[in-house]
């Protein structure tokens, strides 16, 4: 949620950080900070707004010295204002620190450290780490001894890094990552390696339960007990064009453009990985396919598609719910999990309560070096790159791509996952955006969109109505085209928008009756699909394609346009939605 970043090094700190927080300003945004260490003393410039803003006014990117540290927040606790902004100093400037996480004791730790004197300049859960830092540091005058202390008070999730004013920096992990990259002229210790890549690609990913010490041009790193631990140097493929919006207005119309490419990209499996993921998968008696908003729209395709054309019974859970449902899974379970950033915090949560039951874990993840990744028995990477907007997109499609790739080799290839057909069904839809931005245009006043599908189009009416949701602020709402008459066509009248995802495949008989139905009660039609009808008063054209369980592909592309389009005619930053974040590494 937020991101957290510390460097020291042979160079400027201050202009790296700055740097550094825009790379990683998709993980919170409401607002940012840096503090330095310039010849034994602190400099801390903070406030609210987007990283540039900021900079703009407090010339963040000009502070002194060659050793610091930098945040970008989103708000769990405490609202957002310039003090509860990070970095939060303590013990005179002596230390300040920057935090991801939530600290589930501050409320007990804070009323402690009031009551042994120490004043608290916000309200957020963070500044006690601060301060405990400081009393540890008085007391035993070593900042090993101090850190490890201070992770022992600590209860939650979390990652953080400490300056201190004798140029040290210290960095902890515990249910957060944080990642030590290791450069030529310094090092860095960054919640993602977005935050360092530009400098290197050798990173240290930090264990649950590590702490890690910079100085002396030297790293160390060890447990909460002090015991030296040791984590080898990987390095980190992708590359960082990548990360640029190049020519595009925003990251992400780009990263909607570019699944012509990702899909390709997802489908290019290494086949010793597919190999292993299909034997636990056939080996499973029962299967969970667990995941968050976008992703566990996925898992609903999965299920669909799944059942349709491997004859395999799956269920798909969200994650936030997993706890409820999957307390009591059979050892010859499976659960599947997919995530684009392999951190949200559910999703891990769901994992480890499967594997406290001794069941195999399978991910289908975007961030390969995430923790998900690693708390696999097996993962499939999407391959889509960075994924910077806070919108779902090429993620999306790209683990549709995985799963039809499972669904056609559990099937033997009955599904006839066609590579050079699905990019050219991409590409005409993407080919079709203009169409998209003049019905966005139109609709951009509406305060509510419905959108309806049966099927496999039903997990994309309800992708499609998150886009819009979190992209254009409208309400929207995806309704299973069945329970119309169950309930929401009494909300069918005149000015109401209702997009029908409706290509000629086993669900178009029902599915046009129901535009009818809505159309008799002087609704407006959308018609999203591969042939027009008179009941349509709008029509988005999609390609006709051979199997119908590759329309979801088609469908929500036009339908991230359409957020995209209406998010623009509204004036609001599509790469930032208010609120939002791009991981939700909290519950
Ligand atoms: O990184 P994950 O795929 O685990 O993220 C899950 C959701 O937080 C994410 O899909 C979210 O719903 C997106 N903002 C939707 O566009």
């Amino acid at each position: 949620m937020c991101s957290i970043i510390g460097y020291k090094g042979k160079n400027f700190a201050a202009p790296i950080l700055v740097n550094s927080l825009k790379r990683m300003e998709y993980r919170g945004y409401d607002s940012v900070g840096v503090a330095t260490i310039d010849e034994g003393k602190m400099l801390v410039r903070k406030g609210t707004g987007k990283v540039a803003e900021v900079n703009k006014k407090l010339d963040m990117s000009h502070m002194l010295g060659n050793i610091g540290i930098g945040h970008t927040r989103w708000a769990t606790h405490g609202g957002v204002t310039d003090k509860n902004a990070h970095p939060h100093a303590a013990g005179d400037n002596k230390i300040a620190v920057v935090h991801n996480g939530i600290i589930e004791n501050y409320k007990e730790l804070k009323s402690e450290l009031i009551k042994t004197g120490y004043i608290f300049a916000s309200e957020t859960d963070s500044e006690v780490i601060a301060h405990l830092l400081n009393l540890y540091f008085n007391e035993t005058k070593n900042i090993k001894q101090a850190l490890m202390k201070t992770c022992k008070r600590l209860q939650g999730a979390y990652a953080f890094v400490a300056v201190f004013d004798d140029g040290t920096i210290g960095g902890v992990r515990y249910e957060e990552p944080l990642i030590v990259g290791v450069a030529k002229d310094g090092y860095f210790v960054s919640s993602d390696v977005l935050g360092f890549l530009e400098h290197t690609d050798k990173a240290i990913f930090l264990d649950n339960g590590d702490i890690t010490i910079v100085n002396d041009d030297k790293i160390q790193i060890f447990d909460f007990n002090g015991k030296p631990v040791d984590r080898p140097i990987t390095q980190v493929a992708w590359e960082l064009g990548d990360i640029d919006k190049g020519k595009y207005a925003h990251h992400t119309l780009k990263e909607i453009d570019e699944q012509k490419l990702s899909i390709v990209k997802a489908y290019n499996q290494e086949e010793a990985r597919m190999k292993k993921f299909l034997r636990i998968l056939r080996a499973a008696k029962n299967v969970y396919i667990v995941g968050s908003g976008t992703s566990y729209h996925s898992a609903l395709v999965a299920k669909h598609v799944f059942g349709m054309y491997a004859k395999m019974r799956v269920e798909a859970v969200m994650s936030s719910e997993s706890k409820y449902v999957l307390s009591f899974l059979d050892e010859d379970s499976v659960v599947i999990a997919i995530s684009q950033s392999g951190e949200t915090a559910d999703v891990l949560d769901s994992v480890r309560l499967a594997k406290s039951q001794g069941v195999k874990v399978l991910s289908i993840v975007n961030v390969t070096t995430s923790s998900l990744a690693r708390m696999s028995d097996a993962f499939l990477g999407t391959n889509s790159g960075p994924e910077i907007g806070v919108a779902a997109t090429k993620s999306f499609t790209a683990q549709l791509i995985i799963i039809y790739a499972l669904a056609d080799r559990l099937c033997r290839g009955k599904l006839g996952l066609d590579k050079e057909k699905l990019i050219h069904a991409v590409d005409s839809v993407l080919s079709n955006k203009s169409t998209i931005e003049k019905l966005a245009q139109e609709l951009k006043n509406n305060k509510d969109l419905y959108l309806l599908g049966r099927s496999l189009h039903y997990p994309i009416a309800l992708e499609g109505a998150l886009k819009v949701k979190e992209l254009a602020y409208v309400h929207a709402e995806g309704i299973a085209a069945g329970e119309l008459k169950h309930g929401p066509l009494a909300l069918m009248e005149k000015n109401t928008i209702v997009m029908i995802l409706n290509p000629h495949d086993t669900t178009f008989n029902d599915t046009i009756s129901n535009a009818h139905e809505i159309k008799a009660r002087g609704a407006t039609v959308v018609g999203l699909s591969d042939q027009k009808e008179d009941v349509y008063d709008y029509w988005i054209p999609i390609p006709a394609l051979s199997e119908e369980a590759f329309y979801p592909i088609v469908e929500v592309i036009p339908l991230q346009f359409l957020a995209y389009y209406l998010a623009v005619g509204k004036n609001i930053d599509p790469d930032y939605p208010r609120n939002l974040a791009k991981s939700v590494t909290v519950r």
